[in-house]
């Protein structure tokens, strides 16, 4: 039996808390549903009505394995997993991240309980969705793939889309450029398969973790998961290249990222609410599964969902303001909406004491994180969390002429679909919607909290309760 804190660790663990904690941010669907688009479809309507519930699909696909989704959609219970509130989360998240706690070797993981290997190897046998009806075939959303840096031999963990090919291939796009690009592509310049190991149902935590950008190259990103923890995170080895994953996973796919092949990939519903046509067309080649005797299948609800962009929300924000700190120390607060996909605008707030000071901050910000390609930096009384105010600065604090800074040719994100289909450049925008210093400016309209609290309690005695 694997010890209790592996259990803690795990999406086991993490519905369990949900279960006794907040009930009501659990369903469970027992009617019979297929591998269409139902799944998204669901969460989707459960969106639209503003409700971000985990869901468990009990009876899919004629009820082989239970399939969880959604996992990630809803900020209270990513909160609850730091052990925060939902308005301390950013800040916990950067914190935590920070802390890289070394990982500790398990003997024994309930992955073991099945192993599949050779020609018995079958991936089409797991509920894998069809998510959106541009797919090109069923994908696995939720699958974190692993592998080790075949120069220093530190390992990453990141979630890839999986494009279910056959029995033990499968597409996989390593589009984000960030280490796993990076290490496929030392592998494959020796001429050599870069081996891997593809794990799913993990902790919500792992998933947070997993999206952290800005560190040091020898520090494993499951050290800075441990972080999250607050306590080593515990792996177990794989018989792949010995690969570690996390003991409390779900499923594990071991296998290689082959050398030299392409083969085409996509199109697949994106993170930006497009089909995305843009891969980098890699193959992954099946070797061994093994799961739990009972394990469940987690999907990611691709396109727009909270499910898929809500921890890039928090993950850019935290890695953002963790640099503008460095050489900024007036920069307030950042947020990175969800509207505009998680990633491409960054919204800062600061309290300027020199002006010049937001184009700074608008330069590191590029710096940091490729995927924005807009920033506006406003003033401290400006809430950046309200699509509303920020747009009301726009309007009555920028000069075109002078606020409005343009980086052409700058390396914008391969899946964004106006980036250059060749090179993936683009022009990146920083708009400073911050009052000029030195000089008299409109005074901005308030209605004290005093007058506003006496103004409620008149509609309440009139019969309006606010
Ligand atoms: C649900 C989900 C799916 C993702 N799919 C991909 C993908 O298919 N390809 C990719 O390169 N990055 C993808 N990403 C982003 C990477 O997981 C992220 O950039 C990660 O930090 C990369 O880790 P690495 O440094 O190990 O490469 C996805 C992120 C999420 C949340």
């Amino acid at each position: 039996m694997p010890a209790a804190n592996v259990d803690q660790q795990s999406l086991r663990g993490f519905l369990r808390m949900v279960e006794q904690d907040f009930p009501d941010e659990i369903v469970r669907i027992r009617a019979p549903v297929g591998l269409g688009h139902e799944t998204t479809a669901l969460v989707f309507e459960l969106e639209r009505a503003g409700k971000r519930p985990v869901v468990l699909f009990e009876n899919v696909d004629g009820g082989k394995m239970p399939l969880v989704t959604n996992v990630a959609a809803n900020r209270g219970l990513l909160a609850a997993c730091l052990g925060v509130t939902p308005e301390d989360l950013p800040t916990a998240f950067r914190e935590r991240c920070q802390r890289y706690i070394p990982c500790e070797l398990v003997k024994e993981a309930a992955w073991n309980e099945v192993v599949i290997e050779g020609d018995d190897v079958d991936l089409t046998k797991l509920p894998v969705p069809l998510q959106f009806k541009v797919d090109a075939a069923p994908y696995i959303t939720g699958g974190q793939l692993s592998a080790r840096d075949p120069v220093s031999g530190v390992d990453t963990t990141g979630f890839h889309r999986f494009m279910l090919r056959g029995k033990n291939r499968l597409g996989v796009s390593l589009h984000s450029g960030r280490r796993m690009y990076e290490y496929y592509r030392r592998a494959e310049e020796k001429g050599e398969a870069l081996p891997a190991v593809i794990t799913i149902g993990i902790h919500p935590l792992h998933y947070m973790g997993s999206m952290v950008y800005a560190y040091p190259p020898n520090v494993r990103k499951f050290e800075i998961i441990g972080g999250l923890f607050g306590e080593p995170y515990r792996l177990a080895r794989t018989a792949t290249a010995e690969l570690e994953v996390p003991a409390g996973a779900e499923i594990v796919i071991e296998g290689e990222i082959l050398a030299g092949v392409r083969e085409p990939e996509g199109p697949f519903g994106e993170f930006t609410g497009y089909a995305s046509y843009r891969s980098t067309q890699n193959v992954f080649v099946a070797h061994r599964i093994r799961m739990r005797a009972d394990a469940m299948y987690h999907s990611v609800v691709s396109g727009m969902s909270r499910d898929h962009i809500q921890v890039s929300c928090i993950t850019r924000e935290g890695e953002i303001l963790n640099a503008l700190r460095r050489n900024l120390p007036n920069v307030r607060a950042v947020h990175v909406p969800h509207t505009t996909c998680g990633a491409f605008l960054a919204i800062i707030s600061m309290k300027k004491t020199a002006d010049g000071e937001p184009q700074m901050a608008m330069m590191a910000t590029f710096g940091t994180e490729l995927y924005t390609k807009q920033v506006i930096v406003v003033d401290d009384d400006v809430d950046i969390f309200d699509m509303n105010d920020v747009l009301w600065a726009v309007a009555t604090r920028v000069r075109a002429e002078k606020d409005i800074v343009l980086i052409p040719g700058a390396k914008g994100a391969v899946l964004d679909p106006i980036s250059d289909p060749e090179n993936f450049t683009l022009t990146k925008m920083g708009i400073d919607a911050t009052r000029p210093l030195g000089r008299d400016f409109a005074e901005r309209l308030v209605i004290e909290e005093a007058d506003r609290a006496r103004a409620r309690a008149i509609l309440a005695q009139a019969g309006i309760n606010l």
